[in-house]
């Protein structure tokens, strides 16, 4: 088994999602060696398949944790964390959302509790919505391209935050000192409606698209005839309560604190996938 040293790669998980993705990528710009793994990848990382775990931790000095990302997320962490600890990974730093801190259900922080309570130097992140929902959650992509999306936020606002922001933090906080013990909750610049999303979105490609409040009941009924599990579908209608409650309207200023910069707004995020094709057929 080989010690971290202070030397060793940076593990990141979860190297093929949303914020993974870019931070592989960030960390390989700023010259450090970096083993991404996922299911998917050629270091093999699982959650749920131990003999993995080995491989993905040997030798490295810190890691990026997104967990798994459903009811056992917290015991595979709590399983997981001490292994990583216990094979000299110096750093630990955990993606987890602002609204499991909000919601005041002790189980929504089991994850956290458990990445604390593992003997480690640890990082938390907080983020809010990400604007990449729009371009690759298929809960959210889809019905803008179908152009309407019956949602049930009401008037709520939500201020979306770009996975590329959360990416820059994580490689600031995994590759600097300082941070150890540190919980940052992470936002955009300015909260939006789910309408004033969506008509960012249509100016900006051109599509007629529209929001349509919706009560949470119709929101799940929509959803599990699209073959959503129905817990599933009760879970992300509750997520869309919390903004239509207005919970989630307030901005933090982790972005600014890490790195010292605005985080990027949503018409920038906007136009640049638009420009990308990300709604194209
Ligand atoms: N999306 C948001 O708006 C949002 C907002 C706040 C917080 N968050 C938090 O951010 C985290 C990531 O969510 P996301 O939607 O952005 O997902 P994501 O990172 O885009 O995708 C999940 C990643 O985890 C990997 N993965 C999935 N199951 C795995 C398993 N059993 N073992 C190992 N790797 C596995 C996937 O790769 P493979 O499939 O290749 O394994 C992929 O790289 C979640 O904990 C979520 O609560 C998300």
């Amino acid at each position: 088994m080989e010690r971290g040293n202070g030397h060793g790669p940076i593990l990141v998980i979860g190297a093929t999602g949303k914020t993974g993705r870019h931070l592989v990528a960030r960390l390989r710009r700023l010259g450090e060696d970096v083993r991404a793994a996922a299911r998917s990848t050629p270091v093999r990382f699982d959650w749920f398949d131990e003999s993995t775990w080995e491989p993905a931790v040997s030798g490295a000095r810190a890691a990026y944790l997104v967990d798994a990302q459903d009811e056992h997320a917290a015991e595979r962490m709590r399983a997981f964390a001490p292994f990583a600890v216990e094979r000299g990974v110096e750093r630990l730093v955990l993606l987890s959302a602002r609204g499991w801190a909000d919601s005041g259900e002790p189980e929504l922080l089991a994850t956290e509790n458990a990445l604390t309570e593992s003997g480690g130097a640890w990082t938390i992140l907080r983020p809010t919505w990400f604007m990449q929902g729009f371009t690759e959650d298929e809960i959210l992509r889809a019905p803008v391209r179908t152009g309407e999306l019956p949602l049930p936020s009401g008037d709520g606002m939500e201020p979306f935050i770009d996975a590329e922001d959360i990416a820059e933090v994580a490689a600031a906080v995994l590759t600097r000192d300082g941070h150890e013990g540190g919980v940052y909750a992470l936002s955009g610049p300015r909260a939006l409606s789910m309408g004033e999303a969506v008509d960012t979105i249509a100016k900006a490609t051109g599509r007629a698209i529209r929001y349509v409040p919706v009560s949470e009941d119709e929101y799940v009924d929509g959803l599990t005839a699209r073959g959503v599990p129905p817990g599933q579908a009760r879970f992300v209608a509750k997520l869309f309560g919390w903004i239509r409650d207005g919970e989630d309207a307030y901005l933090s200023d982790g972005v600014q604190r890490v790195l010292g910069r605005a985080p990027r707004d949503f018409t920038d995020f906007v136009a640049a996938a638009a420009a990308a094709g990300a709604w194209d057929d």
